[in-house]
């Protein structure tokens, strides 16, 4: 088997990153993570990576005066390592077609609801504010259109009637792990295939 190659962009702790990290070390697991970015340097996921030798590098985004120039840097970062797909993991910035388009197809990301619902930022808040009883996270397809593309994989987490945005956000961050490592492997084994309207 050959595995597919995969980058990692991360803006934060990166645990998403780890993530599929330790999944691809099994030799059966379809998808090697080859190197990882971030537009934050002190984002704590780089030294990881850099301690399991992965190429990790740092654009930041505070650098380019807009966001087509850090995405033209940041995919010419990407272009570097011959990848077969992108995934986002905690990459906080909105992405510009210049860093979209060349990935279209390619690129995934993992967003802590059950999308449609709560797309966009404090997710958990809203789910509780709204008195959802099930939340969750979503691998899908990046697309122009914020958290819009096609969904690979999701799963529900119960919201708990005492939950705080904090304690419901741990509960949705222990499935996203599995849920990532599932969903890449769905779709670098070419089990799951974008629709791409
Ligand atoms: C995750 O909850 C992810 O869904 C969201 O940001 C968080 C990143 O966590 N987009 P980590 O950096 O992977 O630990």
């Amino acid at each position: 088997m050959q595995k597919k190659r995969v980058g990692v962009l991360i803006s934060g702790r990166g645990s998403n990153m780890r993530a599929l990290v330790e999944a691809s070390r099994a030799a059966d697991y379809p998808a090697e993570i080859v190197c990882v970015a971030s537009n934050r340097p002190n984002a704590g996921g780089l030294d990881y990576a850099r301690q399991q030798n992965i190429p990790a590098s740092c654009i930041d985004h505070k650098d380019f005066g807009t966001r087509e120039a850090f995405d033209t840097a940041l995919n010419a970062e990407l272009q570097k390592y011959n990848l077969d797909l992108v995934c986002c993991a905690g990459f906080m910035r909105i992405m510009t077609p210049t860093l979209i388009n060349p990935w279209a197809g390619r690129m995934l990301n993992i967003h802590p609801s059950l999308l449609p619902l709560y797309k966009g930022l404090h997710t958990h808040e809203r789910a509780i504010a709204d008195g959802a009883k099930i939340h969750g996270a979503s691998v899908h397809y990046v697309t122009a259109e914020l958290d819009d593309g096609e969904v690979v994989a999701q799963t529900a987490v119960p919201v708990l009637q005492d939950d705080t945005p904090e304690s419901l956000a741990a509960r949705v961050l222990d499935i996203e792990h599995p849920l990532y490592v599932k969903a890449l492997a769905l779709v670098a084994s070419g089990q799951f295939q974008a629709k791409l309207s």
